[in-house]
């Protein structure tokens, strides 16, 4: 299993399952469990959507295995070319969308995520970066 993929580009529609199935192997491959995986998916599915409906399908994703202490994770990154977001505390509220939808996917993807960041610039784009850690079993306990 390679530590990274590729920038793997969210042009169209499929390629949102794509990048979901990129992140369900990696997460697999560190062991994470059936539920953790599935959060994975979702943060990946959400900034995916994003790039298509925000940012035109500029942009792209890439996922990573990171090691921090005694520990591994993975690190998803959504990079995109899109208009940026002005008010990014605004952005992150529930129910907030310029787009007349639910509003639910940046909260979403920041409440599933260990650690979470935003950097955007007007005009330029939108780097969302979000980790989730694996913790591995104690040892000894069952
Ligand atoms: N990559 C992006 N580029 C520019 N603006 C973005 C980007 N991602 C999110 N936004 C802005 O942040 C708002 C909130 O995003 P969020 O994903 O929470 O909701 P939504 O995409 O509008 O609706 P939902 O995800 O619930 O379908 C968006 O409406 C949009 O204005
Ligand atoms: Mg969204």
């Amino acid at each position: 299993m390679h530590t990274t993929t590729k920038p793997l580009s969210i042009s169209r529609e499929a390629d949102v399952y794509i990048a979901m199935g990129y992140g369900r192997n990696m997460a697999s491959s560190l062991g994470f469990n059936d539920i953790e995986r599935t959060k994975i998916e979702i943060m990946i599915l959400e900034l995916a959507r994003n790039i298509l409906r925000h940012a035109n399908g500029a942009g792209d994703i890439t996922v990573e295995i990171v090691e921090q202490e005694q520990r591994q994770g993975l690190l998803i990154t959504a990079r995109d070319d899109g208009p940026g977001i002005p008010d990014i505390a605004q952005a992150l509220q529930d129910g907030f969308s310029t787009a007349g939808t639910l509003g639910a996917g940046l909260p979403g993807v920041q409440r599933l995520a260990d650690a979470f960041e935003i950097e955007s610039e007007l005009g330029r784009g939108t780097v969302v970066k979000a980790w989730k850690w694996h913790n591995p079993p104690i040892r000894g306990r069952r």
